[in-house]
């Protein structure tokens, strides 16, 4: 087991879906952040980012929306082609938007869009349960998925605020099904944020798919964070997430620190987690 790795770009290939499954077999940690143009994904690329999210995040951070809702598709195809154009070795995974997968056909319809107009290599939705057919058939029609459990941000006002999701029981027990469902049906990554540290830990044992956490303890099999959090150019955010600016000074040196984090297990350290 090659576990706390620090990366070895001497040595790096495109990073696909396979790649992410042996990443989890031998213990070494999976680093993710968020970029929405050329000029970051470019940056994160070069620095050993394993996966480039563009994440309806845009909608809060590039547009000065409150929420993600607003986030369209032609958006998000618009800022997923600009990344993948500056992508050498890292995944691009882009997020389908609020309401642009109310139905497994809907979804087929955005993902053929979204890979190729955009031409990303993994898509993300968030849900559990009510999507296991989605994912079915978008893995039946080779698109690979992500799925994204715990704090959904497109739920916000439904759920009365950005909270830590799975301290109930019930809600914990649910998610541990939905986790399994959405595997078994062939999601080929989770996503968990937000997430009491011990619950994503047993939910990332009980899995075989690598399972990305945000505000979701060590014991995930990677991390991410949007960009300008970590970046220190947020207005406020969030206590799950760290300046990696402060110490280093240059964006390229904050990206590789924080990617040296995640693979030696520096980060998240305890304040960042919830329990
Ligand atoms: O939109 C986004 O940036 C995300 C991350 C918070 C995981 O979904």
């Amino acid at each position: 087991m090659s576990q706390n790795k620090a990366t070895t770009l001497t040595t790096r290939s495109k990073v696909n879906v396979n790649t992410l499954r042996k990443m989890k077999q031998a213990g070494e940690k999976i680093a993710m952040l968020t970029a929405y143009d050329a000029s970051f994904a470019r940056i994160l690329d070069a620095q050993g980012v394993d996966i480039i999210l563009i994440g309806d995040s845009l909608g809060m951070v590039i547009q000065g929306h409150a929420t993600t809702i607003p986030v369209t598709m032609d958006e998000t195809i618009y800022h997923t082609k600009a990344v993948a154009r500056a992508t050498e070795y890292s995944l691009v995974l882009a997020d389908l938007p609020f309401m642009s997968y109310t139905s497994p056909e809907m979804a087929l319809r955005n993902c053929a869009r979204l890979m190729q107009e955009g031409m990303a290599h993994m898509v993300k939705l968030e849900g559990g349960a009510p999507q296991v057919e989605t994912v079915r058939q978008l893995a039946h029609h080779g698109v690979p998925v992500c799925a994204h459990l715990g704090l959904q941000p497109q739920s916000v006002h439904k759920l009365g605020g950005y909270r830590v999701q799975g301290r109930d029981q019930a809600v914990a027990d649910q998610m541990r099904s939905d986790a399994q469902a959405l595997q078994k049906a062939g999601a080929d990554m989770l996503l968990l944020e937000c997430v009491p540290a011990a619950l994503a830990a047993d939910i990332t044992k009980e899995v075989d798919v690598p399972v990305i956490g945000i505000g979701a303890g060590s014991d995930c099999d990677g991390q991410v964070l949007v960009l300008h959090d970590m970046l220190g150019v947020s207005v406020k955010a969030p206590r799950f997430s760290r300046d990696f600016m402060q110490d280093t000074g240059t964006i390229q040196k904050a990206v590789r620190a924080y990617v040296d984090a995640v693979k030696t297990g520096g980060f998240p350290a305890a304040e960042h987690c919830f329990v």
